[in-house]
Formats: C-alpha cells, structure tokens, sequence
C-alpha cells in the first residue's frame, strides 16, 4: 500500500475522456481500479452472467473500510485528518484523524461481531449526521456486514417497513437527533417500528448522547461506548466486488420503499473516479458535502468518496439557515479550507431568502474554495447565478440518483471546465451513454423532450439490484426500452451534448432535494374513514422546489369538517412517514379530474395548483371537477 499514489490523468479535454472511456471501458476503469487495493484481482473488469445487468469487477475481493482507512494509516497518514465535525446544535467541533477512525471501527466492527454480525448480515442505523454515524457505516463495511442507514426524519412505520425488508440482526442507533432547537428522542421511535415489524432485531447498540441518553438496561439494548472498550479489534474482512456495501432506500411510485443495493468494488472505482475528475479534489484536501448520511449523496460523498481518496470530509449537523444563522455555511468553507463544496440547490435558496445581498459572506477567505456543486433537485437559473455571483466560483448542477449512486451528468473540472448552462446538468460522465427516447423508444433530436434513458451496461456503481426485489428492478428500469435504463426522469439534450433534466415522468414528488412517494402519502390518506378518494401531487414551492399536497374527496354523509380533517390528515403523514414528508397542505373537493378510463389526471391538478393552465387530454371524463379546482386556486391567489 505504501506505494499508493494519487490517481492521474491523461485526458487534457472532456472530448478525450469520453472518446476513450467509451472506446475502451475495460482499461479505463480496470486502470482506474488500480488506485485501490485488493485482496483478489479480479477475474472480468465488466460481464454479464450475475442478475439482470453487466457486472463489473467479478472476482475481484476487497475491503471498503481498508481502503477508506487502513491503507491511509499503513501509509503514514494516521495522523491526517479525516473528519472534521462541525456541530453548531451542540456547540462541538472536533477532529479525528484516520488513525482515530481505523481505531473507531475496528472496535465497533469487533462489538458487532461479539454480537454475532458477521459477512452479509444486515446492520440497521438509524443516526444523524456525525461522525459516529460514519464510524457505523465504516465497521460494517470492516466486518463485511452491509449496512442499511435510513434517515433520521422517517417515522417509525417507515423505519418498519425497511427492518421488515432488510431483516438486520442489528441496530446502531444514536439516543437522539437534533433539529435546531428540537432535541428528538431516537429510542421510543425505534421501539415502536420493533412493535410494528415482524422481523426481530437481536439488539441496539445506542451512541448515548449527552442531550437526551437512551435507557440501556434492557437486556437487548446496549451502551455504544462500554461495547466498543470492551470490543476486540476486528480486522477488515475481504468480500467479493459484487459483494453489496449497502442497501439504501428511496421512495418508488408505491408506497414500499425500493432498497437499492451497492456493490462494492465497482462503486469505491467509480467514487475514485469522481473524487478528481469531477471534484477535482486530491488527497489532502478538504471536501464538505453538506448533506445528510441518510442519503445517498452522504454515503458517496461524506464517506466513501472523500475518505478512499484521502480528503478530509466535513460532517454538518445542522442547517443552512438558522444553526445559528444563513453564514455559517460560508464559515465552515474558511475554517476548514473547504476546496469542493456540494449542497443541494434547497439550501442555497434557503440562505438566499434570508440574506438575499449575501451578506454574511464577507469576512469568510473563501479563497481555497474551487467549486460549488449542487444536486438533488434542478438548480434553477436564478439560484445558479445568484451563487455564483457571490462566491465567483464555478457552479456545477450535476444530475444523479440514489440507484446510480454518483453523478450520471456533470461538468468534468478535474479535466476540463465546460462552459456553465444554466438549467442543465451539462455533459454526460463516463460510461453513462445517455439520450432520450419518444414514447415508441425512438431517439428525439436535439432539443426535442424525450425520456432520458442510459444505455447497458451502467457504469461501475450503478445499482446492480434491488433488495430481495430483482423483478421489480427489471420492471422499473429494464423493461420500458430494451437494452436501456429508464431514469424516470424527462429532458433533452442540447445540440452541444448538453443534458437538460426537466420533471419526473412518474409520481415521484422532489421535496428539498429529497425523493418522496406520492402513493405512500396517498396510502396514509386513503385510510382515513373519512376520505373516499384521494391525490397527492407535488406543487411548486419557492424554498423546498416542490411539497406534497393532498385532495381529497369527503366520504357521502361524512360530518367531519373539512378543516378538521386536513388537520388530521397532516398529523397522520407526519405519524406514519415522518415529518420530512413536508406535509402540510389538504384541500377537500367533492370529485377528482379523472379520464374516461377512471386515472387521475394529477398532472393536471398540479398545474392548476401552480397556476398554470391545465393541458387537458381528449380522455377527460368530464371538465367540472377541473372547474372546481380552477375556482379553488382562483380564490386561494386573489386571498393570497
Ligand atoms: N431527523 C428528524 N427530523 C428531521 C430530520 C432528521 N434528520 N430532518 C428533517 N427533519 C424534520 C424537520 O425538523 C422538519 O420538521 P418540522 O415540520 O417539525 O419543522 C421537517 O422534517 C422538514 O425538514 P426539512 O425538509 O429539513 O425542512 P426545514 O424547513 O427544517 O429546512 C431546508 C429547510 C431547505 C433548510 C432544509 O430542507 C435543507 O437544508 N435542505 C437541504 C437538503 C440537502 O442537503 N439535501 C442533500 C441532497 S443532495
Ligand atoms: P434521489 O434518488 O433522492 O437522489 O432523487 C433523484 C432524483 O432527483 C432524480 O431522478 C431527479 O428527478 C432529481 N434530481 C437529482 N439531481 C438533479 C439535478 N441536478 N437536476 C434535475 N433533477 C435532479
């Protein structure tokens, strides 16, 4: 290991890299590959044979943790740092250099093992942004155990459903999340989503925090600290490359959540890839990804991305605005010579909103700042420039997924700086062969709105499967076109190569960067007795892009009052979801625009909710439910 050396380029333009790295896909990520470490080489760089797409790196064994950690220290960089935690809700900022981590998660993965956890069993954690929320994910992938993170803002039905789904023997859980002042009790949620499933955990090991401690004297619930004194060290296990890493839920257009699964080797080669040739951060440097560890971005980029190409990674607990106030994002940037910088678009106008000038700002050296990247939601125009007017920086929109686990489209200023489109996504990274498909599966020209689609194989990282649910995979992703991935996502591409990313093309609501399943909140609604039918659209927000809102349709002869109802209908989404559904508008009509076929034209309702004109299909059963909706919002603009 100790002859490791940062990755190097021999692409001087964009144009080279994607000739080469789609002539030659084989030597440009088996070459990319050689930055890691491996137990067994592997036998095919990318092959078919194993599930329902290409495989990449069959044969090959490895260890995430080892080379996110290990390898750093073995080569003398135990003293480096690789998180900074910077916790404005608890007052706390501190530092643990990759010695610290190696220590932290040879002892937590030695606890877990204590406790039975061992290659392929599932780990639950359940944690807020910290660094021991990484240290957790880190130990598994040490042990070989794959770890499941939900976010912290899921309620206990949906925490549920996941343990249901994944069956882990284990939960790591924190004792309590913060949310500005808010402290939030962890333990009595996850003793209500244990009542709820069906799967039985052995035990939880919870990170006792000052604010608010869990009560450990139940026989299954244990201290973190007393396992991880008494714990032995525990080595990194080596697993397969297609070994999974992680299974990471998101919101499908069903109310069960999709458990996208992350294969290990071709996932650390694609990160690898990203760190420089997208990030343009190199080992040393400071990378802050203001995310949360509950999405996938706080997987590829708080952890594994930043700490596998030895950055330093930044971990926020807090917000942009209000934790203490809409500068501290540009102060974390100064402290910490910040060189990347990702944050979702939400954030940005969230800051925008309440320091409009940018005020706070001033006094920051940004100096060693490079670039701001934003992903999550489109990045409209306004915000893009208003950032970049204020940092002078690049602003980098980059689209991508929790299945494809890193950028699909971005601009590549490792290798070259593109020029800046506002509104789109820019050009396509390698291995994604992207365009967009008319209805019958033909490529539109350039320009033309079509259903962006990646051609087979994906790319390394790219979700393999899903979670004990590979039709279901081939049915949400394979299936539309053959031979392509449908990303669910509508746009087009410029004559330039440009890749514009315009809606969903399902019922999938974005909510501050946050994929949110329209039927789910539907499911919620729909079983109050009340409620004869429902829809859930998301409408346009000026903060959060889009929320949820609810129509519903009173049952005949129901004597619940309209605003009583909505009242609990919002309470029952925070309940049965949690509270980062965001839902907080019902509004009660006597019918819903329907076809002739009986489907409801939410599109429709969406529009009229946004004020625009609705674009009604011939199929419409009939115009009056329309009328009411129009009225309705008439009304709602002229009180507004
Ligand atoms: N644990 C418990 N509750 C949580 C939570 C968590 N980890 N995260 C959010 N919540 C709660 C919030 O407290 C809030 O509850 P409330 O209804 O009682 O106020 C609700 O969920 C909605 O949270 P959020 O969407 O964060 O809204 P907000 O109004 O508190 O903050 C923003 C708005 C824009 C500042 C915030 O959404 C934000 O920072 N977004 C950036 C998202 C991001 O980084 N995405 C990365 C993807 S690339
Ligand atoms: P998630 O899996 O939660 O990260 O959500 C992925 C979805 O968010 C994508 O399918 C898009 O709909 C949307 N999205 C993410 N990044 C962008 C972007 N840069 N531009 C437009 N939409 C985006």
């Amino acid at each position: 290991m100790s002859d490791w050396e940062p990755m190097i380029f021999e692409f001087d333009t964009y144009a080279e890299l994607r000739r080469f790295s789609a002539e030659n896909p084989e030597q440009f990520w088996g070459n990319i590959a050689e930055n890691l470490d491996w137990d067994a080489k592997w036998d095919s760089v990318v092959a078919d044979g194993e599930g329902p797409i290409p495989r990449w790196f069959s044969g090959g064994r490895l260890n995430a943790c080892y080379n996110c950690v290990d390898r750093h220290v073995l080569a003398g960089f135990g003293d480096q740092t690789a998180i900074y935690y910077e916790s404005p809700v608890t007052r706390t900022s501190r530092e643990l250099s990759f010695r610290d981590l190696q220590d932290a998660t040879a002892r937590l993965g030695g606890a877990m093992q204590k406790h039975g956890v061992g290659k392929g069993n599932r780990v639950l954690i359940y944690m807020p942004n910290s660094p021991e929320a990484a240290i957790a994910m880190l130990a598994c992938a040490r042990i070989g155990a794959i770890h499941s993170v939900v976010f912290g803002g899921f309620a206990a039905k949906e925490l549920a459903v996941r343990i249901d789904d994944a069956t882990p023997k284990l939960v790591l859980a924190a004792s309590c999340g913060i949310e500005g002042a808010k402290i939030l009790p962890y333990q009595p949620i996850l003793e209500e989503a244990y009542d709820l499933a069906d799967h039985e955990i052995d035990a939880t090991i919870y990170w006792q925090r000052e604010q608010q401690l869990a009560d450990v004297t139940a026989r299954d619930d244990l201290d973190w600290h007393e396992e991880l004194a008494a714990a032995e060290w525990a080595d990194c296990v080596p697993v397969a490359a297609t070994d999974p890493l992680y299974i990471l839920y998101t919101s499908g257009t069903t109310g069960q959540p999709k458990g996208v699964v992350r294969d290990t080797g071709g996932y650390l080669v694609a990160l690898s890839w990203t760190m420089e040739g997208l990030y343009n951060c190199r080992p040393g440097e400071t990378y802050w990804a203001a995310s949360d560890v509950g999405w996938v971005v706080g997987h590829s980029y708080i952890v594994y991305g930043p700490l596998m190409n030895r950055s330093a990674t930044v971990i926020f607990e807090g917000k942009p605005v209000g934790t203490p106030d809409a500068g501290i994002f540009w102060e974390i940037i100064a402290k910490y010579a910040v060189r990347s910088f990702f944050t979702a678009p939400t954030a940005i106008r969230a800051i925008k909103q309440v320091d409009p000038e940018g005020a706070l700002a001033a006094g920051h050296d940004m100096s060693q700042l490079r670039a701001v990247y934003l992903a999550g939601e489109r990045t409209d125009p306004s915000t893009l420039f208003w950032i970049e007017k204020l940092l002078d920086k690049p602003v980098v929109d980059h689209w991508w997924q929790t299945e494809t686990g890193w950028a699909i489209c971005g601009n590549p200023l490792g290798i070259e700086e593109l020029p800046i489109k506002a509104g789109s996504t820019s050009v396509p990274m390698p291995g994604w062969q992207i365009c967009c498909l008319d209805e019958e599966g033909v490529p539109v020209g350039p320009n033309e709105t079509g259903s962006i689609v990646a051609k087979l194989p994906l790319p390394p990282g790219a979700a393999p499967t899903l979670w004990n649910a590979e039709q279901r995979y081939v049915e949400a992703y394979l299936e539309r076109y053959e031979g392509y991935y449908l990303s669910g996502d509508a746009g087009f591409v410029d004559e330039d190569g440009f890749v514009f990313v315009m809606t969903r093309i399902d019922d999938v609501i974005n909510v501050a960067g946050h994929r949110l399943s329209s039927s789910a909140i539907e499911e919620v609604l729909a079983a109050n007795p009340a409620v004869a039918e429902c829809a859930v659209v998301g409408v346009h927000d000026a903060l959060k892009g889009q929320i949820p809102a609810g129509f519903v349709v009173l049952k005949a002869g129901s004597a619940i009052d309209a605003a009583e109802l909505a009242e609990r209908l919002v309470a029952d989404v925070r309940r049965e979801i949690g509270p980062v559904a965001s839902f907080k508008r019902v509004h009660a009509v006597s019918r819903l625009p329907k076809t002739r076929s009986g489907k409801i034209l939410r599109r429709n309702i969406r529009q009229i909710a946004d004020g625009e004109a609705p674009t009604v299909p011939a199929t419409i059963e009939d115009r009056s439910a329309l009328d009411e909706l129009l009225y309705l919002f008439e009304q709602k603009a002229k009180d507004a």
